[in-house]
C-alpha cells in the first residue's frame, strides 16, 4: 500500500513537473509566428486601408500595398457566372448604388448577379455620402474587384511582401468556393504543385464556419488557416442566450461586451477543432474602448490568448483602430491585428510608411 502511494506521488510530482516544464517551454506567438512565416506582430488590412478609401476597392488595397501591410485582407464570394470577387456584405445595399442601377434585385445576394453586372456598380460613392471627410471625387466609380484583380495588385509591390488573408464569407451560399479558391491560387501561381505557398508569396486563408476550415485543409492542406471565433449565432456556445435586438435602444457594442463563451471549456473545444483542422490560429473578435460598429466580444483576455498559444497556435484579432486598443490587445497577447487603419497600426509597430496617406492616394491617381 504504502509502495503503491509513493509509486503514485512520484507519478504526480513527475506530471506536474513535466507539464510546468512544457509551459514555461511552450513556444509564444513571435516564434509560433515565425515557424508558420507570418509576419509578428501582423497588419492585415481589413478589406484594404478602408477607414481613407472605399473598402475593398482598388483605391483601397493599392493603398494599404503602399503604407505597407503585411496583408491585404479580403471576404470571398462568387457571381452567378463562377467568378470569384471580394465583397463583404451578402448583399449590395450597403456599399453599391445597386438600388438604382437594379432596383428589382437589390436585396438579392451577389450570387445572383454576373460578374458583368457587378462590375456596372459604384461601389465607391456610397464612402463619399458616409465620411464626407474623407471623401475624394475619385472615389465615385470605383469597381468591385475580383481575386485576379486583387491578386495583381498585391503582385505589383516590388518587394513581394504584400501578402493575401482571404476570407471565405458564408460559405454556406457558396458550395465548392474551397475548391474554386484553390484552383485559382494555383492558376495564379501562388500555390505550387506541391501544395506550399510559392517562395516570396504571403496567403493566410479565414473562416468563421467550421465546415469551410474543413474543407480549406483539404484542398489547401500546407497553407496558414485562421478559425475566426464569435461567441453565439452557430459559433462558441455563449454563457447566456441572447440576440440584439436594435429595438431595445440598447448600444450594439456593449450588448456585444456583456457576451462571453459559456466556459474555459466551450473555448478549448473550438482550440481544439481548430488545431484539427489545420488552423495555424483563431481570429477572435475584440471590445473596443470607445465602442462602435465593428466593436464585439471580448475574445482577447490574456487566458483565452495564453491557452492559444499553448495549443501551438497564433491570436490575430479583429478589428482594431485605435492606438488605446492596439495597445490594450498586445498587452493581453495577440500576435496581429485586423485594422481598417494600416497607416495608424504601422506607426504603433514602428514601421510607419515613407509617405502619408495623402500623398498615396494623389499619386496613385485619387
Ligand atoms: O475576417 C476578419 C474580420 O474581417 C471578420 O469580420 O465581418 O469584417 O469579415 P468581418
Ligand atoms: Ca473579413
Amino acid at each position: 500500500m504504502s509502495v503503491h502511494w509513493r509509486i503514485t506521488w512520484f507519478t504526480a510530482a513527475w506530471l506536474l513537473a513535466s507539464v510546468g516544464l512544457a509551459r514555461a517551454q511552450a513556444p509564444g506567438g513571435e516564434a509560433l509566428a515565425r515557424a508558420a512565416g507570418i509576419p509578428w506582430p501582423a497588419v492585415i488590412a481589413h478589406r484594404g486601408a478602408s477607414f481613407d478609401a472605399p473598402e475593398s476597392t482598388r483605391a483601397s488595397y493599392t493603398l494599404a500595398r503602399e503604407l505597407g501591410a503585411d496583408y491585404l485582407e479580403m471576404d470571398l464570394q462568387r457571381t452567378r457566372d463562377g467568378q470569384l470577387i471580394a465583397l463583404h456584405d451578402t448583399n449590395l445595399g450597403r456599399t453599391t448604388n445597386i438600388a438604382g442601377q437594379f432596383p428589382a434585385q437589390k436585396d438579392l445576394p451577389v450570387s445572383q448577379f454576373t460578374l458583368a453586372q457587378l462590375k456596372t456598380l459604384d461601389a465607391g460613392s456610397w464612402f463619399n455620402q458616409a465620411y464626407p471627410q474623407r471623401a475624394r471625387p475619385t472615389y465615385a466609380g470605383l469597381k468591385i474587384l475580383t481575386l485576379d484583380e486583387i491578386i495583381d495588385i498585391a503582385e505589383q509591390d516590388p518587394t513581394h511582401h504584400t501578402g493575401l488573408y482571404i476570407e471565405t464569407k458564408a460559405p454556406l451560399l457558396f458550395p465548392g468556393i474551397e475548391k474554386d479558391l484553390a484552383a485559382k491560387l494555383v492558376q495564379r501561381g501562388w500555390l505550387m504543385a506541391n501544395g506550399q505557398v510559392a517562395p516570396q508569396r504571403r496567403l493566410v486563408l479565414q473562416t468563421f464556419e467550421k465546415n469551410s476550415l474543413t474543407l480549406l485543409n483539404q484542398f489547401m492542406p500546407k497553407v496558414p488557416k485562421v478559425l475566426l471565433l464569435w461567441v453565439g449565432e452557430g459559433s462558441i456556445e455563449p454563457k447566456t442566450e441572447a440576440v440584439f435586438d436594435p429595438a431595445s435602444g440598447e448600444d450594439k457594442a456593449a450588448f456585444y461586451a456583456r457576451q462571453q463563451p459559456r466556459d474555459r471549456t466551450e473555448f478549448e473545444r473550438w482550440l481544439a477543432f481548430a488545431k484539427a483542422n489545420g488552423a495555424v490560429g483563431t481570429g477572435p473578435s475584440a471590445a473596443l474602448s470607445h465602442g462602435g460598429e465593428q466593436s464585439y466580444m471580448d475574445l482577447v483576455q490574456p487566458w483565452m490568448n495564453q491557452m492559444t498559444h499553448a495549443k501551438g497556435m497564433l491570436v490575430h484579432v479583429y478589428t482594431v483602430d485605435d492606438p488605446v486598443d492596439y495597445q490594450k490587445v498586445m498587452d493581453a497577447g495577440v500576435d496581429g491585428i485586423f485594422t481598417n487603419r494600416s497607416s495608424e497600426l504601422l506607426k504603433f509597430y514602428h514601421r510607419p510608411a515613407s509617405r502619408t496617406v495623402q500623398q498615396i492616394l494623389t499619386a496613385n491617381g485619387y
